[in-house]
């Protein structure tokens, strides 16, 4: 018999999102009346802007003529979408990064669980609790864990609470680690670290000689212009940070798949004989082996996210999402939630009544009031007595799913 990889008989059977989709389909099934609403998975619902769609039309067009026509592309990345992205992203911020420190990928969940491969089997590894799961679920299947234990945690990965007290953006360890993942706009918590917040952690990880994973897909729904978009702001992260960086929740590509990663050359990391290795190179050297680029036509998508239009577009529905997150901050706020996150991310982060489990409170929410979140649980042991609603949807099925919810809680 074939030996398979015994690491992942350490995780729950289901990943988080599709098991609420199956418990959604077997209510809806159960009880075809109801108009359920869906404010679980972040997943975008406003269409493609007019200026992506053109962009990709012509895409297609220069794909079906010889003199256009283009096979394998650079697996880096075009040059076009590149210089892009140096440009609006970093330079406009005084930022500056490399063509060759960037890597387009086909999405922000595969870098952040691919990225594991860099590190050593027996390295050391935090993460925030709460936490997006991919980031413990791809180390657990590397095998860099012990079993879940009874209070929900892997055994060997330091967990670092994000509480009400930290306001959700919890303080470097005190033991030392190897890598760490932090992510801001911060998903499940919606709330955002500072830029002192932000100096704390380059400082610790240059004192340790750790790496930063630095998760900022939710970046452009920052509102505050002293909050960093970029952990490269922070003078000296270059020595110590990798980001991530997608187009999903910016320009509405869940569907389309774009992202990209930022790994300065100056990021070195440490083989087992002491000798020093750029992890630009290590990753580029994984990135030309097992991939071979996002297709010419999203990358000319995504390009066009960075055109003027293309930005007022993107940012105009961005700016739509935020303002669901704002009436749902506010009306549910209104009828006696204690609520988080919601103003510089998609997220609303919010204390279940009376401390109720959080799957408990999922089916309470689907039952008495027909909509769907995500339970804190589902997050990690700290989310515990939380819940995640999405600002994904159109106004009209937020309105409704406040009401509804006020009405059944309030
Ligand atoms: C979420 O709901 O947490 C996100 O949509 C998941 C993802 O981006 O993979």
């Amino acid at each position: 018999m074939a030996r398979i990889n015994d690491h992942f008989s350490k995780l729950p059977a289901g990943y988080l999102f599709p098991e609420i989709g199956r418990r959604v389909r077997a209510y809806a099934a159960a009880h075809p009346d109801a108009k359920v609403i869906r404010l679980g998975i972040g997943d975008v619902t406003e269409p493609l802007s007019p200026t992506i769609v053109a962009a990709m039309h012509a895409a297609v067009d220069e794909m079906g003529q010889r003199p256009t026509f283009r096979g394998y592309g650079p697996e880096q990345g075009y040059d076009f979408l590149l210089d892009a992205i140096r440009q609006h992203d970093f330079g406009a911020r005084g930022v500056d990064i490399g063509a060759d420190e960037i890597f387009v990928s086909d999405g922000s969940k595969c870098d952040s669980g691919n990225v594991q491969e860099l590190f050593d089997a027996a390295a050391s590894i935090a993460v925030s609790d709460p936490v997006y799961p991919v980031y413990v679920d791809s180390n657990v299947m590397a095998g860099r864990t012990g079993p879940l234990g009874a209070d929900g945690r892997f055994a060997g990965l330091v967990y670092m609470p994000g509480t009400e007290a930290n306001g959700f953006q919890p303080a470097p360890p005190e033991h030392p680690v190897d890598f760490v993942y932090l992510c801001s706009p911060n998903n499940p918590t919606g709330t955002v670290a500072s830029r002192a917040g932000l100096e704390q952690w380059v400082a610790w990880a240059r004192q340790h000689k750790a790496i930063i994973l630095f998760d900022a897909a939710y970046e452009a729904y920052i509102s505050d212009p002293a909050v960093p978009h970029s952990i490269f702001e922070i003078e000296g992260a270059k020595e110590c940070a990798i980001e991530l960086r997608s187009f999903s929740k910016r320009a509405g590509f869940t569907g389309v798949r774009c992202a990209f990663m930022v790994i300065p050359k100056q990021l070195m990391g440490q083989g087992a004989g002491g000798q020093l290795r750029s992890v630009n190179a290590m990753w580029s050297r994984r990135h030309s082996t097992k991939f071979n680029g996002v297709s010419y036509v999203v990358q000319r998508a995504a390009a066009a996210a960075y055109s003027a239009d293309g930005l007022r577009e993107t940012m105009g529905q961005v700016a739509f999402y935020l303002d669901n997150a704002r009436r749902m901050r506010e009306g549910l706020t209104k009828a006696g939630f204690t609520i988080f996150g919601g103003v510089h991310a998609p997220y609303l982060w919010i204390r279940t009544p009376d401390r109720m489990p959080s799957w408990d409170f999922f089916d309470q929410l689907l039952t008495r009031a027909h909509v769907v979140g995500t339970p804190g649980a589902g997050f990690g042991p700290g989310g515990e007595g939380y819940f995640r609603l999405s600002a994904f949807n159109s106004a009209a099925a937020v309105d409704e799913a406040i009401e509804r919810v006020v009405k059944a809680f309030g």
